[in-house]
């Protein structure tokens, strides 16, 4: 198990950050010139990277006033979880604190912000069951903004998912009956009693981003993972196989692996990447 505990890390500045960026991003970021004034106003701390399929999560805080320098598509699947703040996207909507979106390749966008904010962002990277391709940035006309660049065919454009675009507030909370009950296969993750909130998923691979809440007093017995995890607490703290995880802590699991237990003492909220 993998774990990242985002307190103890330092953020990191976007212009910084822009060195260790592939070539075909960091060239398509806007004008040279412009660059600093506008990524100086991105932060973040890294959660996961893997150069194989360049999928790359990142916990954000972008500062008031943090603007796009263009409008851009990538190859990747780009999923994002709203914490707190604003962020505009242009053709598409202004975000909020626990809004979510699942966006497929090729639509263009540029993000703008008023007061800033926190996000949980991710390049998905390559993933033939999602239609995902690698990391990119490739910048397009402001004015086609919510196009897509890829393709003309807006069916095929949406991906397995779709584009999805949502207040996760409005969602309902499924408990581990009503979950299993949909999807008896998944046997609720081997995780026992808790509740699940599905943000977006792959109706062939059953692949899904999800909210779970596990409820105060929360035990699980020493067992394998039913499933890979890669999860962030947003809220509570959660003890997983002796480690103690406050809140903002990243961790990652594989399915199969052993683990020796999990608690939540006083409950615990996490986005979860699962697979
Ligand atoms: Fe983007």
């Amino acid at each position: 198990m993998k774990i990242v505990r985002t307190r103890e890390m330092e953020w990191q500045n976007g212009w910084d950050v822009i060195s260790m960026m592939p070539d075909n991003y960091k060239e398509n970021l806007g004008p040279a010139d412009q660059l600093e004034a506008a990524y100086s106003k991105y932060l973040q701390k890294n959660l996961s990277i893997d150069p194989t399929t360049t999928f790359r999560g990142d916990f954000v805080d972008l500062q008031p006033g943090f603007a796009d320098l263009t409008d851009a598509y990538h190859d990747s699947v780009e999923e994002c979880f709203f914490i707190s703040g604003d962020c505009t996207l242009s053709g598409e909507q202004i975000f909020y604190s626990n809004h979510y979106f699942w966006r497929p390749p090729g639509f263009i966008h540029a993000a703008t912000s008023v007061t800033g904010f926190k996000a949980l962002l991710f390049s998905h990277g390559e993933d033939e069951s999602e239609g995902s391709g690698a990391a990119s940035r490739v910048i397009r006309p402001s004015e086609l903004a919510g196009t897509n660049a890829l393709t003309d065919d807006y069916a095929s454009a949406l991906g397995p998912r779709g584009w999805i675009k949502v207040d996760t507030e409005t969602l309902p909370w499924l408990t581990s009956e009503e979950f299993n009950v949909k999807y008896p296969e998944l046997n609720g993750f081997s995780l026992g009693a808790l509740s699940i909130k599905i943000l977006s998923i792959n109706p062939q691979t059953l692949a899904m981003s999800a909210l779970l809440k596990f409820p105060e007093g929360y035990r699980l017995p020493a067992g394998n993972w039913g499933a890979g995890f890669r999860a962030f607490i947003l809220d509570g703290e959660l003890a997983v196989s002796g480690e103690f995880m406050e809140s903002e802590t990243w961790f990652e699991t594989s399915k199969g692996e052993a683990h020796q237990g999990m608690a939540a003492e006083v409950g615990a909220l996490i986005f979860a990447k699962i697979s």
